[in-house]
């Protein structure tokens, strides 16, 4: 690999390269340390949650805080404040119910009634929102109540 790059690159371009490869290599190492923690921890997304825990983190401080948290049970939401849904970034505050990937088929299913079936849908035990702020992406002209016991 090495070789190879020495024979077509010039030496600026190399230069870049070499640089660029020592950054990712020192890098690389705390990565694999949340990845490392995250696991040991029983996270089945380890890599997946490093990456984002990482990238919302504002500090390092902050960053161990939150691992911290994590390794400890609470979900990630809760700690970096949002998630995605149905393709757009949803806010969770700590509390709320984190909503399933397995209720996006339900979410859009209902978007398509919905556009189809009279424009008023009303979301019961709506949790964070996530199925009905779906729904009114989806379909802007149609009202759509969420409701909820918890405030
Ligand atoms: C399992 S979560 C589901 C949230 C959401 N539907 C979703 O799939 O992400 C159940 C929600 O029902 C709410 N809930 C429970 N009893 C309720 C009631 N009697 N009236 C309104 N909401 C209720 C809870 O506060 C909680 O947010």
């Amino acid at each position: 690999m090495a070789r190879w790059l020495t024979s077509r690159l010039t030496p600026a371009a190399l230069h870049d390269t070499v640089s660029h490869t020592v950054a990712v290599s020192i890098l690389r190492p705390a990565a694999a340390i949340v990845v490392d923690r995250l696991m040991a921890a029983g996270c089945v997304a380890a890599a997946a949650e490093a990456d984002l825990l990482i990238a919302a983190a504002p500090d390092d401080k902050s960053l161990e805080a939150w691992i911290r948290r994590r390794e400890q049970g609470e979900p990630l939401p809760w700690i970096i404040g949002t998630m995605q849904f149905c393709g757009r970034s949803l806010r969770i505050d700590p509390g709320v119910y984190v909503p399933r990937c397995q209720s996006e088929g339900l979410a859009r299913r209902a978007a398509t009634l919905l556009a189809a079936n009279g424009h008023r849908a009303v979301d019961l035990c709506t949790g964070s929102g996530a199925i009905a702020a779906h729904l009114i992406a989806e379909v802007p002209a149609a009202t759509v109540i969420g409701v909820d016991i918890d405030k």
